[in-house]
């Protein structure tokens, strides 16, 4: 099957609560494309990155990974096609070392030791933190922290890498190290920021969001010039 595109078909997203967070979006990001998802708080980008993966499922409409549509039934599948970075690296943090939350993924695919091993080390170097292996998330900054997720998701090796807000309190190093590290990553992106000058450093291609919709998708620089 083909992972190598995302589409969203007048997606509609209301929370429990009856916040009606995605007003209908649709969109489509080919692959190898990098997309910068813009927008105030509470517009919904976030709300938006969760359906790439199926950590939520519209209340209307559809999003397909390459040919597969993502319903409970395929989220094996979708979730080894779209790895996710959430904005807060603890939340994806859990295990005693830093190690085993990079092999977490790969093990959790039923793939030999040996692999799993071969992951894990191409990961942390990837992020720059070969030789944190046996460190526990704690004892890591925060810049290292968001690095680790960051391998804790290159190390099921997704066609499609989504991150939400991956640049908020890194300091100038580690943000210049974070854009280095995703120019090197050849398949999809799409990351929400905040940060205009990773958008037009990493992102060719920039959506941005009000209220729920997609108000303008064009080029990084033709957005920047409305914003
Ligand atoms: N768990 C939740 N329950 C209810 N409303 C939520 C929840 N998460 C977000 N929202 C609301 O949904 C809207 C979109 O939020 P979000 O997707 O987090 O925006 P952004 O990431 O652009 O800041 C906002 O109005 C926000 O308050
Ligand atoms: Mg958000």
């Amino acid at each position: 099957m083909s992972h190598h595109f995302i589409r969203f078909t007048n997606v509609h997203y209301s929370y429990p609560d009856g916040t009606e967070a995605l007003k209908g979006i649709s969109l489509t990001v080919t692959h190898g494309e990098r997309v910068a998802l813009l927008g105030l708080n509470g517009c919904g980008k976030s709300t938006l990155l969760l359906h790439t993966n199926g950590l939520l499922l519209p209340s209307e409409g559809e999003v397909n990974v390459g040919d597969v549509p993502v319903t409970k039934n395929t989220l094996p599948v979708v979730r080894r096609a779209v790895g996710m970075v959430f904005q807060n690296p603890d939340d994806m943090l859990f295990m005693p070392t830093v190690y085993d939350d990079v092999a977490f993924g790969p093990r959790n695919m039923k793939l030999p030791e040996k692999e799993v091993d071969r992951r894990v080390r191409t990961a942390l170097s990837a992020v720059g933190l070969k030789g944190c292996d046996d460190k526990a998330a704690f004892q890591l900054s925060g810049g290292q922290r968001r690095s680790a997720a960051i391998a804790s998701v290159l190390s099921m090796e997704p066609d499609i890498l989504v991150l939400d807000e991956p640049s908020s309190n890194l300091d100038i190093k580690a943000r210049r190290n974070l854009i280095d590290l995703l120019k090197t990553f050849h398949h999809t992106i799409i990351v929400a920021t905040h940060d205009m000058e990773m958008a037009q450093e990493l992102c060719p291609r920039s959506i941005l969001m009000q209220d729920g919709r997609i108000i303008a998708d064009a080029s990084t620089s033709e957005i920047m010039q409305r914003i």
